[in-house]
């Protein structure tokens, strides 16, 4: 059946078993934090094992499916070939100091480029000027988005879903990114919003206690109404609350189970036979939101209002899923709008990590930390001397401070008179560190000042099911 040159010894079927164990391998090394050469020479194995696969069946190896299997879902999640970034939602690598590359993902991905053309139309229907992360590629890619608007434009109208993972009750900027964003749409658009915060997952993949993990849902959550959601538009729930609470949501859930197999997750998450049965299930969970009959107190029992997802391009795999299932029972494909990732003040090789304090700015910061941990740890793209400096000019495509702040300075003439300046040596990177200082310190204690104003009963708010200010 294959075309299996004379000469090789394996099977598809021996191949695939090896592959499987050796991804399995890199994923141990991975989680045990094991010495960088050992998970390089892993992951070269597991590259000569996929090109020996691929030569060996004419297909590209997917974890989860065996060679005997009929046609899975479309997807591209965790596999990677040599040069590819990783992402999926639980790891982001990439070798390059500029970060991922984001239009090869989109490619990848089967996702399409937010484009010129779709920032003035959101401009146009809006009636808005496009936000930063619009205007600056940081919303890059997207799925049906010129069909919301459309939809919007005959005035059918949509609701936001977005969510966190309660990991710790530490959130660093880059967490804001979504939550920013979405606060824009809800403004831009006035359409209703919910957030799920998913305290179940963290859970299921953390070493933590069911109420620990519920205890930070709420604490984030303060953080979320600190980014000035309207109360009367947004609905914020922790799984572990709602899930159990509303016969809308389970039946989807459900709904959804029946929907996926176990073979299409693990080709879609990379789950192995040793994962528990709690993890395989979860994606169900993130899925059921995207639809709207999960909240007949907001949406009065309507099926057929579309959701719009913003969030970091590695949930799509989630949402994948989740478009695959929707017309199978009966519900409309929710869109998405991706993001790039926020870079670590280390450098934009990896996602940053909120158990080590000095890869990001957290949200408790004082403005000395926030100081010291600029001058101390942000990757520069500045050179070594300031003689060579003036001399050469440095790099704003790699500076972690350049790409901070074309994530959180408002102004384009100014953001773009930094980039000329260092480009060309008259800014140095103290100078340039300093800007970003400048910016964030307001910014931090702004955020905190919100944070303190939002009261116990204000979260229950948020987080009690009710309908919102909006007539269906
Ligand atoms: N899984 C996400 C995380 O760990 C949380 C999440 C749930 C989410 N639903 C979402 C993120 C919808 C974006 C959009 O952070």
């Amino acid at each position: 059946r294959w075309n299996i040159p004379e000469r090789v010894t394996l099977t598809p079927m021996e191949l695939y078993e090896k592959l499987s164990a050796q991804g399995d391998k890199v994923r141990t090394l991975k989680t045990e934090k094991a010495p960088k050469p050992d998970i390089d020479a892993a992951v070269q194995l597991l590259v000569k094992l996929k090109l020996e696969y691929k030569t060996a069946t004419g297909q590209d190896y997917k974890a989860g499916c065996p060679p005997s299997d009929g046609p899975t879902l479309q997807d591209n999640g965790p596999s990677v070939t040599e040069g590819e970034d990783l992402v999926n939602p639980w790891n982001v690598t990439t070798t390059s100091a500029k970060g991922v590359d984001y239009d090869k993902l989109i490619v990848r991905f089967g996702s399409s480029k937010i484009d010129q053309e779709l920032v003035d139309r959101i401009e146009r229907v809006s009636g808005q000027k496009p936000h930063r992360f619009l205007r600056r590629g940081i919303f890059f890619s997207h799925r049906d988005m010129h069909q919301v608007l459309d939809a919007y434009e005959s005035k059918k109208s949509f609701y936001l879903y977005t969510g966190r993972g309660p990991s710790s009750e530490a959130m660093h900027v880059g967490h804001l990114i979504p939550f920013i964003f979405t606060k824009w749409l809800q403004d831009v658009f006035d359409v209703p919003l919910v957030i799920q915060l998913t305290d179940d997952e963290k859970y299921l993949w953390k070493d933590l206690s069911v109420e620990e993990c519920h205890r930070y849902a709420v604490e984030n959550a303060k953080d979320i109404i600190a980014c000035g959601f309207d109360i009367n538009k947004t609905f914020i729930f922790s799984d572990l609350d709602y899930m159990g609470s509303s016969p809308g949501f389970y039946r989807n859930v459900v709904k959804i189970q029946k929907h996926v197999t176990f073979n299409q997750v693990k080709g879609i998450f990379g789950f192995t036979d040793s994962d528990c049965i709690g993890k395989i299930s979860f994606p169900a969970i993130q899925a059921a939101p995207s639809f709207s009959t999960s909240f007949p107190q907001i949406f009065n029992g309507r099926k057929d209002v579309q959701c719009l997802i913003p969030c970091a391009i590695d949930q799509d795999p989630y949402f994948r899923m989740t478009r695959d299932v929707a017309p199978r029972i009966g519900y409309p494909k929710p869109a998405l709008l991706h993001s790039t990732f926020f870079p670590a003040l280390q450098g934009a090789q990896s996602k940053m990590s909120a158990s080590d304090p000095n890869s990001s700015i957290f949200l408790t910061d004082t403005p000395k930390q926030i100081k010291n941990k600029i001058n101390k740890h942000a990757f520069s793209g500045g050179k070594d001397t300031i003689e060579e400096h003036r001399k050469y000019g440095g790099d704003p495509d790699v500076d972690v401070s350049f790409m901070y702040l074309t994530f959180f300075l408002e102004d384009d003439e100014q953001l773009d008179k930094i980039r000329q300046d260092y480009t060309s040596g008259v800014l140095l990177t103290g100078e340039l560190k300093k800007r970003l200082i400048d910016t964030l310190q307001p910014m931090i204690s702004a955020h905190q000042q919100r944070r303190k104003l939002v009261t116990d009963e204000m979260v229950q708010q948020f987080m009690t099911s009710r309908p919102l200010d909006f007539n269906y």
